[in-house]
């Protein structure tokens, strides 16, 4: 396949911005799982992109959102999960996600525009379920292998914590990237590209 047919794939999940902007705070933060926290109303109705604050975010947490009916999750990722992601090509899919949904403008390696910050639409991509937030390294369900990473409870698909799928599971892509862009440090805003800033 060649660069140009990739990026008119990746273009496919490209959503323009709507006018209003639902807003959304992270706060009263618990590991793993923080919550989930609801744009308002009218923005849901809309479908109009949902800000997020993400300045109490501490590593290794994730907190979910809600954009269009959809929870998306937010992950800072420490260092050490960061240094893992390259260890995984063998045991991934499709580790520089030629057939999964993401904007053309994160990186290839970290799914992300920051490789601190992962965000994620949580629905598994064989039948729809939300995998499971499992950040902890060879927990004894998971195995020895395990780098943390988010698992599926409804047929066992397995991705890491790019959200990136791993070999021999049902799900058949990776997890898709929505589109986002910072519009500060600690302030995300889901469903507007980066480039409509
Ligand atoms: S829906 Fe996730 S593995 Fe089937």
């Amino acid at each position: 396949m060649s660069d140009n047919q990739v990026n008119q794939k990746r273009r496919r999940l490209l959503i323009g911005a709507t006018s209003a902007v639902g807003a959304v705070g992270v706060g009263g933060v618990a590991v793993p799982f923080i919550g989930s926290w609801s744009p308002s109303a009218r923005a849901k109705a809309a479908g109009a992109p949902v800000k997020a604050d993400i300045g109490k975010l501490e590593p290794g947490q994730m907190v979910i959102i809600e954009w269009r009916g959809k929870p998306v999750f937010i992950v800072r990722r420490t260092k050490e999960t960061v240094a893992n992601l390259g260890k995984l090509d063998d045991s991934l899919r499709d580790p520089t996600c030629l057939e999964g949904e993401q904007p053309e403008y994160v990186s290839d390696e970290y799914r992300s525009i920051k490789a601190e910050y992962l965000v994620l639409v949580g629905i598994c991509t064989h039948l729809g379920c939300s995998p499971k937030y499992r950040p902890e390294l060879a927990p004894e369900d998971l195995g020895d292998e395990w780098l943390g990473g988010f698992f599926c409870p409804c047929h066992g698909s397995r991705f890491d914590l790019a959200g990136r799928v791993y070999k021999g599971v049902p799900a058949p892509t990776n997890l898709t990237v929505p589109p986002y862009k910072y519009t500060s440090d600690t302030t995300l805003i889901i469903g507007v590209d980066e480039e409509e800033a």
